[in-house]
């Protein structure tokens, strides 16, 4: 571990040198929050370092034959906003607040290194942090603030789980996909007189179920915020089918959970948040039982997190990333960027990463898809 250069650098001293770092699930729009934040510093005068991977490249420098930070120059961010993807890689492996270490006795156990990474961020000569990220990474970053590293915190997450922001960028690429497979199933499950039950990412949070599921005209959306029972489902599917509609369109959200059940979990590893997955193929299998109608399951799983983010995923990941550098600028740390339409303001890390942001069952969102008839599992 590096040794520090002096004592942590003062919140209020003059910026020479910021780092970027982009944590947990890639999301369309990073390399767009990149761009603008290496643009924005660049204006005023200011060196930026990319740390690869999270935090990676300062907490395990040696693993990285160029060296564990990229000098991301103007020239370095040209033609990357329309990129999926994050040119500097990110990791939801590393989490320094619960590290995977390796004990003498072989067992790994998850150790707090934040005060490791505050030296080590201080020994690259880094004043200034932009930390891109969802819950973890804030959290993360909002740790860090409380060690007196200068942070700011730019929402990301392709589950839109984020309080405090009317939005995170990648979602609204996200739950498009999304609806574009709902749109192109429809034609397969109506040739086949199938039903089909698309499995959708979103973790604890039902927003590309519920906003992909309405737009896509699909039958019936199982969100983790309402615990759903498979024979309601089963009866809207049966009505469908009597009403002359030869298939259904089924969306799932992997948080989904029946009632009185449990989520349905891949693994669990240290160091790393639960995976959750594979709840599509149980439905599926539940539903062709019941219904007796024959019926398929598509996981949409990481094509969710690929591809061109959307205009308006770009241009809220421009402004959150000028936004943020606009931050540090003005003495500002330990907030996170925020969407509040018109406007981007700046909220504390510490409200941000309080409380997930799902689903509320009032929303007008729900009373729609209750009002077109959508059946939500209840
Ligand atoms: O948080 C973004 C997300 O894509 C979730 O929707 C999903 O549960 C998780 O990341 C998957 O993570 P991994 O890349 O580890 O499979």
């Amino acid at each position: 571990m590096p040794k520090a250069r002096s004592g942590r650098r003062r919140v209020n001293g003059k910026i020479h040198r910021i780092a970027i770092s982009t944590g947990g699930g890639d999301a369309p729009g990073l390399n767009a929050v990149i761009r603008a934040g290496v643009l924005a510093a660049h204006n005023r005068g200011w060196d930026v370092a990319g740390i690869r991977d999270g935090y990676n490249g300062v907490l395990l420098p040696d693993q990285y034959r160029d060296g564990g930070l990229v000098h991301l120059t103007p020239e370095k961010v040209s033609g990357i906003t329309h990129l999926g993807g994050t040119i500097i890689g990110t990791t939801n492996a590393g989490n320094p607040l619960c590290f995977p270490m390796r004990q003498a006795n072989g067992k790994l156990v998850e150790v707090d290194r934040t005060d490791d990474l505050a030296l080590a961020l201080e020994a690259n000569g880094i004043d200034a942090v932009v930390a891109v990220g969802g819950d973890g990474s804030l959290t993360i970053a909002n740790a860090l603030a409380k060690k007196g590293v200068r942070i700011v915190g730019v929402p990301k997450t392709i589950d839109n789980d984020l309080s405090r922001t009317v939005v995170t960028f990648g979602f609204d690429t996200a739950a498009s996909f999304a609806t574009e497979c709902i749109d192109r199933l429809h034609t397969t499950a109506a040739s086949h007189r199938r039903v089909m039950v698309v499995e959708v990412m979103g973790r604890y949070a039902g927003w590309i179920a519920l906003n992909s599921g309405i737009s896509g005209t699909a039958d019936v959306i199982l969100i983790p915020e309402i615990p759903y029972d498979l024979k309601c489902v089963s009866e809207k599917i049966g009505e469908r089918f009597a009403q002359g509609k030869g298939f259904a369109m089924v969306v799932v959200a992997e948080g989904a959970c029946p009632k009185g059940g449990r989520y349905s979990i891949v693994e669990k590893k240290v160091g790393s948040a639960v995976r959750l997955g594979g709840i599509g193929e149980k439905v599926a299998s539940e539903i062709q039982q019941l219904t007796g109608r024959e019926t398929r399951h598509v996981l949409l799983g990481h094509l969710l997190r690929g591809g061109t983010p959307t205009t308006f995923d770009r241009l809220i990941a421009l402004r959150f990333g000028a936004a943020a550098v606009r931050a540090l600028a003005t003495g500002k740390t330990g907030v996170m960027v925020a969407l509040d339409p018109p406007r981007v303001r700046y909220v504390p890390l510490a409200d941000a990463t309080k409380r997930m942001k799902t689903v509320p069952l009032d929303s007008d969102t729900v009373l729609t898809a209750r009002e077109l008839g959508i059946c939500l599992g209840d």
